[in-house]
């Protein structure tokens, strides 16, 4: 019985880690300093590390992910980046290479958040920045949504070409490292209308799954779908119940560690 142990254990961890809710906090760039981030940390940590059906990610500024990682014992909470540069080095003075990031021990990396696309970030560099990502072995967390709702639906259609240019040249057998967040803008930060209603993410989290097939037929099936915008401790069970995505990709709500651990603790219960 032992050898049948030890043959089938690699296939239940894999088994567990897909089943498993990804739970990423974004923290943008927030808090000012590096003691308040690690205090914070200690924290989400504590609650995260005893959850078994949840991988929870912290995305913190970057500039604090050397001694954040230095906390992280085990792999129910790892690290995360917020952006990384489209190529692996180079003379680009300011930029962070997803390879670098890699190397320091970081698992994730959000790619193309609206924030960053306010800022010039286009599709193409979105491209660019997913194919460096996954070549570096990171599992990058692509952030697609409309700016707004149209009666006619264009933005479906929008949310779907976002997708195609952002995996253009993504290949089946990457998809391993691929997760895609929906995040309307309108439900987005301080000024949001609203979070999305739990249809509205169900929506977009079956077009996510339509384009997918078109893109990659039955290996698209595979791709962890999160929602994200305004999710907070009264909200989140619906998102994963109700628009039955794998996940969330949270903002403000992940900077307060009961909150967050609210969050995180309710989506352990979620079958
Ligand atoms: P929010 O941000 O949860 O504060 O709305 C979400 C995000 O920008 O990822």
């Amino acid at each position: 019985s032992k050898y049948i142990r030890v043959f089938f254990t690699p296939f239940l961890l894999l088994y567990y880690c897909l089943m498993k809710k990804l739970i990423i906090g974004n923290w943008k760039m927030y808090p000012v300093e590096l003691k308040e981030a690690r205090e914070r940390f200690t924290q989400i940590k504590k609650t995260a590390s005893v959850l078994r059906n949840i991988q929870t990610v912290i995305c913190p500024p970057l500039v604090y992910a050397g001694d954040l990682k230095k906390m992280v014992t085990g792999h129910r909470v790892t690290l995360g980046a917020q952006n990384a540069w489209l190529e692996q080095e180079g003379a680009y003075t300011g930029e962070v290479s997803p390879s670098q990031i890699r190397s320091v021990g970081l698992t994730h990396v959000i790619i193309g958040h609206s924030e960053r696309r306010a800022l010039g970030e286009t599709d193409e560099m979105i491209n660019k920045k997913i194919l460096a990502g996954i070549k570096a072995g990171l599992v990058v967390v692509l952030c697609v949504g409309e700016r707004e709702r149209d009666k006619d639906g264009e933005y479906l259609k929008y949310v779907a070409s976002q997708i195609k240019m952002a995996l253009k040249n993504v290949q089946k057998k990457e998809l391993s490292n691929v997760v895609i967040a929906y995040e309307p803008i309108w439900a987005i930060g301080k000024n949001a209308l609203r979070a999305a209603s739990s249809e509205d993410a169900l929506e977009i989290a079956i077009l996510i799954k339509k384009t997918l097939a078109d893109m990659y037929s039955r290996d698209g099936s595979h791709v962890p779908i999160l929602y994200g915008g305004s999710v907070n401790e009264k909200n989140a069970n619906e998102f994963l119940t109700a628009s039955r995505v794998d996940g969330l990709l949270v903002g403000r709500a992940s900077l307060d560690p009961f909150v967050f651990g609210e969050i995180l603790r309710g989506a352990e219960k979620v079958k």
